[in-house]
């Protein structure tokens, strides 16, 4: 009987390592810093919804008349840069974050009034990398989909995040959580 349990006890826990194992080749570590392809094209990280959640935007626009049908945006970054950020207010090099686009429904179960979300309907990424972008940030639309995106051209993305975004091309006065950290550290520039 003792050996019986002893065998359980052996197996599980060979068991055990071996999913750690497998888990942690595909994702964690490796997935919250950026990979690329030999083409420089990003690849799509996959555990994103496991990385620090900073705020959701609802229909926000950045143009007076906007025409399409309002989107929850639910901003995650990766672990360690966010960690880095609360320590000194700035982004490392190989930060990156995932802006991912839900549809807002308000029909649905007991649900009388207000907005919930609904299907996926894209995810856009950006990274900080000054060794692979002369602009050290790059940012990437994967869609629904795509593995693999490559970088977007300045006017599409960038432009406006350097025009605007309150720290270091990102927009931290939309992220009610790394505002006072960024104006403790003297790193949060009102933009407009
Ligand atoms: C006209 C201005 C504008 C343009 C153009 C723009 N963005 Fe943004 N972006 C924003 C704003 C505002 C936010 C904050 C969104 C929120 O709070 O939900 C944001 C947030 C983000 C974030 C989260 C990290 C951050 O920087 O704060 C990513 C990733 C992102 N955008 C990717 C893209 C990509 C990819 C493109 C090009 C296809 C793009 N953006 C084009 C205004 C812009």
């Amino acid at each position: 009987m003792r050996t019986v349990m002893v065998l359980i006890v052996a197996a599980a826990a060979a068991f055990g390592i071996a999913g750690f194992v497998a888990n942690g080749a595909g994702s964690q570590r490796s997935d919250s810093v950026p990979q690329y392809t030999v083409q420089n094209q990003l690849v799509r990280p996959q555990n994103y919804r496991e990385w620090i959640y900073l705020s959701s935007g609802l229909g926000m626009a950045y143009s007076p008349n906007p025409n399409s049908a309002p989107l929850f945006t639910n901003v995650f970054v990766a672990p360690e840069a966010y960690r880095k950020f609360v320590a000194t207010g700035t982004w490392p090099e190989k930060t990156m974050f995932v802006l991912e686009e839900r549809a807002a429904s308000s029909k649905g179960s007991i649900n009388q009034g207000g907005h919930f979300q609904g299907e996926l309907r894209g995810i856009a990424a950006s990274v900080k990398d000054s060794s692979r972008f002369p602009s050290k940030w790059a940012y990437f639309n994967f869609g629904l989909d795509a593995k693999t995106a490559s970088p977007n051209p300045p006017e599409s993305c960038w432009n406006c995040h350097n025009a605007h975004g309150a720290v270091d091309n990102t927009f931290v006065q939309f992220y009610p959580t790394l505002k006072p950290i960024a104006m403790k550290f003297g790193t949060y520039k009102p933009k407009e």
